[in-house]
């Protein structure tokens, strides 16, 4: 059991598609582990007008459906329900923080605690503001001594970059930045904390690893899935904000970030952050080489979406990251919706050799290159030449490659180790205000302008728009 004391964790949204799908099954798994605390309360928030029992019965629900292939026992689930209660009431209905201030010293004074608060912001990133005045305001999220209260938000955290500023600005007067736990899934994958591994335990990785010896780096989040149940979310938003302004340049920071000298929260963080705010701006100028934009035949026949959406389901974008180490070393961005495959991976293509005995007209090496898989299956593989087995001399290529095993404790949901890690108070795979605005600064001019390039579209199932930055 985790030793951080009692704690309750409050879910707003506790209904949504996030709580069901993710945060839900991630609390059960955790618990399975024996990775709550002893003393724990889970209280869901949502408009409902259910109580305790119909909670109980939606959480088992939501289990069934989305948790497959779970082996815990009808027994263990029963128990891990026993831990949860229910508020009716909406977040942005100020009475609602009065009912989960009584369900939160009901439990309490029931168990002889002052417990530590995690409050969980499962709900829309727009009503993010009134919910953090509202929780200061309400005194539900006051801490006491030695016991704490923090905050778990979701991305995309902003809008833009004057939108994150004033969402930040506003944090610090409520509360400190170590209350603050801003989400970002991809930093807590298990395939993801291992590029840092990959990167810097090997000392094959690390001696090639800058413009010396990389020709370009490509890193792709391709989706089978379309927009589904989230129009409502999506619309308006785009490819772009969902998992370009996060996901995919924290993966890009995790490629090109300078090796921390500690292993410590705010080294990682800095080395991170120093890379987002290395990216060279797109420009009008260099807008229409840097960028694609397009969206999926049909996306417009969703009820909920307006005929003239203009809303990407897909981009690529091609972007420096202006220091010495990368100097010209172009990075492209892929990810979009609706496409025949799916698949998270970062490739790096290096140079060919330039000099020596295959520096040779007759006698072709090809570049090598080494592909990290994030999903579906976490893998490395590294392609080299070698002699082509025949009379003559010529090379070919040949690629190794390796599945990491998927062990007894692996974690298949990243949402137990952002809940674990909250708990503990670790944050170093949650992002920091700099480098949110750092990404948001990078983002902000591209959507301030492309409106002005042609929104491409393309076939659900294709590979994508037929117009393309990625001639590798
Ligand atoms: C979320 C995006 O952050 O990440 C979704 O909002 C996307 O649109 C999802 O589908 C992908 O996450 P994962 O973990 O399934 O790769």
């Amino acid at each position: 059991m985790l030793d951080s004391g009692a704690t309750q964790i409050l879910i707003l949204g506790g209904t949504g598609d996030l709580s069901r799908r993710k945060l839900l099954p991630a609390l059960l798994d955790l618990y399975a582990r024996g990775m709550l605390p002893e003393v724990f309360h889970i209280i869901g928030l949502a408009r409902s007008k259910w109580g305790r029992h119909e909670y109980s019965t939606f959480v088992k629900e939501s289990i069934d459906k989305y948790h497959l292939g779970h082996t815990h026992t009808a027994q263990q689930v029963n128990d891990f329900c026993s831990h949860i209660s229910f508020v009716s009431g909406s977040f942005d209905d100020f009475s609602s923080y009065d009912r989960l201030q009584s369900s939160l010293d009901e439990f309490d004074v029931k168990r002889g605690v002052r417990s530590n608060r995690l409050f969980y912001l499962a709900v829309p990133p727009k009503h993010y503001s009134q919910i953090f005045n509202d929780l200061k305001k309400s005194g539900v999220a006051d801490e006491s001594e030695k016991k704490w209260t923090h905050i778990l938000v979701e991305k995309p955290f902003g809008n833009n970059l004057q939108t994150a500023q004033e969402l930040d600005s506003q944090l610090a007067k409520l509360y400190r930045e170590d209350q603050i736990f801003r989400i970002d899934h991809y930093l807590a994958k298990e395939a993801v904390q291992n590029i840092l591994s990959f990167r810097f335990a090997n000392t094959l990785l690390k001696a090639p690893w800058d413009k010396d010896s990389v020709q370009s780096v490509y890193i792709k989040m391709t989706e089978t899935i379309d927009v589904g149940g989230r129009s409502g979310f999506y619309e308006g938003v785009g490819a772009l904000r969902d998992v370009g302004q996060n996901h995919l340049l924290q993966l890009l920071a995790l490629v090109a970030m300078k090796e921390p000298d500690t292993f410590t929260v705010e080294a990682i963080r800095d080395a991170r952050t120093e890379v987002l705010e290395s990216l060279r701006p797109v420009t009008k100028e260099t807008l229409n080489d840097s960028v694609i934009r397009a969206q999926y035949d049909g996306y417009k026949s969703d009820e909920a979406i307006p005929n003239d959406s203009e809303t990407e389901t897909y981009f690529e974008l091609k972007t420096f990251v202006d220091s010495p180490t990368w100097k010209d070393v172009p990075f492209f961005i892929q990810a979009g919706k609706a496409l025949e495959v799916g698949e998270v991976s970062i490739t790096i293509n290096f140079k060919d050799v330039a000099t020596g005995l295959f520096e040779t007209k007759t006698c072709f090496s090809i570049g090598n290159q080494i592909k990290l898989t994030i999903s579906p299956e976490q893998e490395i593989a590294i392609t080299l030449n070698a002699k082509s087995p025949d009379l003559g001399y010529q090379l070919e290529t040949r690629t190794l490659s390796y599945k990491c095993k998927e062990g007894e404790n692996k974690i298949k949901n990243s949402y137990e180790k952002v809940l674990y890690d909250s708990i503990v108070g670790d944050q170093t795979l949650f992002t920091k205000t700099e480098e949110v605005h750092a990404a948001w600064k990078f983002i902000t001019p591209i959507l301030e302008t492309w409106n002005k390039l042609p929104l491409h579209t393309y076939k659900k199932g294709s590979a994508g728009p037929v117009e393309t930055l990625l001639k590798m």
